[in-house]
């Protein structure tokens, strides 16, 4: 009797130290933590997934708030980029590009005397402060096939001091 319960605890003693053994090497924790991210991820990729990027930003900016601390001189001097292309006086000369005057707010495409490109033709928006800002970081990007050849702004910043210089052209 005696016999037979020393090696049942014996038993038990070993299992218990595999017990160990196993935790020792693969941290059941850890393992759940892993998990745990990887999973988050998964679900962070699957919300962007339903709503493209721009969309996202779109919710995200407050253009209200993102003019407050516009720069009017810094966006005139950003517009010389713009000057080489488009006519940004009230004489409304068509350059390369269309001219410029009285730009934000207007319907796209208006300039009679001007050959649109179909994708800008087919735009059919105005130029709010929102559709400019977003057009502006990556025209190509914007208007898939558009004539402008221009590498876009990257900086907010700069977005925002230059549309501050277009509402004034008025
Ligand atoms: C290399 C020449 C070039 C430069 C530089 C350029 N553009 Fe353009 N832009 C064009 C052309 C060409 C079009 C007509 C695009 C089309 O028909 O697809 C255009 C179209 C536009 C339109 C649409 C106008 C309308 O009537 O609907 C806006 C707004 C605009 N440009 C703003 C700007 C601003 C602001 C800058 C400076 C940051 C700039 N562009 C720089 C050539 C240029």
């Amino acid at each position: 009797m005696n016999k037979y319960f020393l090696s049942i605890i014996t038993v038990l003693l070993i299992i218990q130290s595999l017990f160990l053994i196993d935790d020792i090497f693969f941290p059941k924790k850890n393992i759940k933590n892993v998990y745990s991210v990887s999973s988050s991820v998964e679900e962070i990729d699957k919300k962007n997934e339903e709503k493209p990027l721009s969309k996202n930003l779109k919710n995200k900016i407050d253009f209200d708030n993102l003019f407050i601390n516009a720069n009017f001189e810094k966006g005139k001097k950003i517009a010389k980029q713009c000057a080489g292309c488009h006519d940004l006086e009230k004489s409304k000369k068509i350059k390369v590009g269309p001219p410029l005057w009285s730009i934000v707010g207007k319907q796209s495409a208006l300039e009679e005397n001007f050959e649109y490109s179909e994708s800008l033709k087919n735009f059919k928006k105005e130029w709010s402060v929102e559709n400019l800002y977003f057009f502006l970081e990556n025209p190509k990007n914007y208007i898939s096939g558009t004539k402008m050849i221009y590498k876009g702004l990257k900086k907010s910043e700069d977005r925002v001091n230059l549309i501050q210089y277009l509402k004034s052209l008025k």
